[in-house]
C-alpha cells in the first residue's frame, strides 16, 4: 500500500505535549484548590503573565549556558521581535516587579501563580515538553526566617496533600564567593577531566558547577571527592545558611545537607532547595519541585536591588506520585437533586427550573437532553442525588412538579410556584442545614 503522504495523515498531539481529559481533573482541581487555599494563607497574591516573553528576558536571567536557554526554548521571530515561550516563572515575575514598580509596595511582596511552562527536552516519564508549574515567590526582604518560611509552606503542600517528602538543601553562596569556588572546582576538575563525560567535558569550561549534579557513574565517582562550597561561602553567606537550617531544624522539617545540589538556573545565590520524594532513590532530575535565592536578578533585569526567594513545583509529577502512591483527591460533592423531564414542552421549562434552583444555591444536575424516564432515573441514581423533580405533560398543564424522594421512591406531587421551598424543606429534613453549603 502506498505510504500515506505526511500531511494527509490525521493531526496528532505534539511530542511531550499532554491532553487532560475530565478523567483527570479532579487530580487538577485538588491540586489548583490546594495552591490557592495555602498561598492565600500564607498571604500571597496571584499573578499571572503571559506565555510569551522577549527572549532576552530568559537568557539574561536563567543564563546563556544553561541547558534551558541553549537547548529548550521555544523561540521564533514575529516582525523586528525576539520570543519564547516561558521556560520558567521567576523570570517573568521579576520582570513584572520592575515594570509594575512593585518596589513602592509594601515588602515583602508575595506573589504565586500556576500556568503551562515550555521546554524542548526530550520527553520521558514526569518530562514534558508543555508542564505546569504552580510556584511561589517573595521578593524584596532577604532575612533568612524568609527561606525557612518558604520551604515550609512547599513541604505543607506536599505533606497535606499526603505525599512524604525530603527537602534537599545548600548554599551556593553569592557572587563572589561562588568565584573562589569554582576556581578550586577547576583546580580539583582539571587534571580528571579526560575521565569525565562528554557532557561534563563542555560543561568544565562553561558552568562548572552543574559537573557536582551529573548523573554518570564516572562523574559521581570524581564528585565524590570534589571540594564541597559549604567549606568556601563568605561569612555572610555561611551565618545565613546556619539560621536557615536552624529555623528548619525547629520546625522539625526534614532535610538532607546536599553539597552537590546547584541547580540548573543561573539566577540562584545562597539557599538552594529541591523537594524529592522521601524512600526514593531522587535526583534532582526527578524532583517535585525546586528553587532557592536569587538576590541579584531583579537588578539584573533593570530594578533596584530586591533580595528574593521562591520555589515551583511540576503539577505532572506531583499527579503521578499521588496516583503511585495510591492517593486520591477528596470525594466532590454529590448533587441533591435532578431535574427529570418528559416532551418538549417540559424540556423548556426544566431547564428554567434548573436554573432558578441553581440560582438559588441547591446542588442540582439534569440530563436534559435524554428522553425517557427511565434512563433519566438510572441517571439521578448513579449521580446519587436525594431527590429528583420530574415534569411531564400533566404537570406543565397543571402546573405541578413531582419530587420522588430517591431512597424511598414515594412520589408528591407539589404546586410549580412553590417548588423551591419544598424541596429545601425536605433537604433540610435530611440533612439540617445543608442549603447553600452551609453544613
Ligand atoms: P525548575 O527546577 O527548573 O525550577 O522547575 C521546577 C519544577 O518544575 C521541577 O522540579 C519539576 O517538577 C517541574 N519541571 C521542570 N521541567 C519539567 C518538564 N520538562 N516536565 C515536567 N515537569 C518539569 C524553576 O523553574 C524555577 N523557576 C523555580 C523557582 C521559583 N526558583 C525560584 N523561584
Amino acid at each position: 500500500m502506498p505510504k500515506k503522504k505526511e500531511e494527509n495523515l490525521p493531526p496528532k498531539l505534539l511530542r511531550g505535549m499532554k491532553d487532560i481529559l475530565p478523567s483527570n481533573q479532579k487530580w487538577w482541581h485538588w491540586v489548583r484548590e490546594k495552591v490557592k487555599n495555602i498561598g492565600e494563607t500564607y498571604g500571597f497574591s496571584r499573578i499571572d503573565t503571559p506565555i510569551m516573553e522577549e527572549t532576552k528576558l530568559f537568557v539574561r536571567s536563567i543564563g546563556e549556558e544553561t541547558d534551558i536557554v541553549e537547548k529548550e526554548m521555544y523561540s521564533f521571530s514575529k516582525g523586528s521581535e525576539k520570543i519564547s515561550l516561558r521556560p520558567d516563572g521567576t523570570a517573568p515575575i521579576a520582570r513584572a516587579y520592575v515594570e509594575h514598580g512593585m518596589v513602592n509596595q509594601s515588602q515583602p511582596v508575595k506573589l504565586y501563580y500556576l500556568g503551562p511552562f515550555f521546554r524542548h527536552d526530550r520527553p520521558q516519564a514526569g518530562r514534558y515538553r508543555q508542564f505546569w508549574q504552580f510556584g511561589f515567590e517573595v521578593m524584596g526582604e532577604s532575612h533568612p526566617i524568609l527561606d525557612a518560611e518558604l520551604i515550609l509552606l512547599a513541604h505543607s503542600i506536599y505533606k497535606e496533600m499526603g505525599l512524604d517528602v525530603n527537602i534537599q538543601v545548600n548554599s551556593i553562596g553569592c557572587d563572589s564567593c561562588r568565584e573562589e569556588y569554582k576556581r578550586s572546582l577547576a583546580n580539583y576538575y582539571r587534571p580528571r577531566r579526560s575521565v569525565l563525560c562528554e557532557n561534563c567535558k563542555n560543561r568544565f569550561s562553561k558552568n562548572i558547577l552543574r559537573l557536582l549534579d551529573c548523573k554518570q557513574k564516572e562523574c559521581q565517582e570524581i564528585t565524590k571527592e570534589a571540594p564541597q562550597i559549604i567549606d568556601h561561602v563568605c561569612e555572610e553567606c555561611r551565618e545565613h545558611f546556619v539560621q536557615v537550617l536552624e529555623y528548619l531544624d525547629d520546625l522539625e522539617i526534614s532535610y538532607t545537607l546536599n553539597p552537590h545540589l546547584v541547580r540548573g538556573l543561573d539566577y540562584y545565590t545562597r539557599t538552594v532547595f529541591e523537594i524529592w520524594m522521601a524512600n526514593e532513590e531522587g535526583s534532582s532530575q526527578s524532583a517535585l519541585g525546586g528553587g532557592g535565592r536569587y538576590n541579584n536578578l531583579v537588578e539584573s533585569l533593570g530594578g533596584r536591588k530586591t533580595p528574593a526567594i521562591g520555589f515551583a513545583s511540576g503539577i505532572e509529577r506531583l499527579i503521578i506520585k499521588l496516583k503511585e502512591n495510591n492517593i486520591e483527591p477528596p470525594r466532590k460533592e454529590k448533587p441533591d437533586i435532578y431535574v427529570a423531564q418528559l416532551g418538549d414542552k417540559a424540556r423548556k421549562k426544566c431547564l428554567k427550573l434548573f436554573e432558578y434552583l441553581r440560582k438559588k444555591g441547591l446542588k442540582v444536575t439534569e440530563s436534559l437532553s435524554k428522553n425517557g424516564l427511565k434512563s433519566q432515573l438510572e441517571s439521578a441514581d448513579r449521580k446519587g442525588v436525594k431527590f429528583t423533580l420530574i415534569m411531564g405533560h400533566k404537570e406543565i398543564m397543571d402546573s405541578t412538579v413531582l419530587i420522588r424522594d430517591m431512597e424511598s421512591g414515594i412520589q408528591e406531587v407539589v404546586d410549580y410556584e412553590k417548588v423551591y421551598e419544598e424541596v429545601k424543606k425536605r433537604l433540610e429534613k435530611r440533612t439540617p442545614n445543608l442549603i447553600n453549603g452551609k453544613k
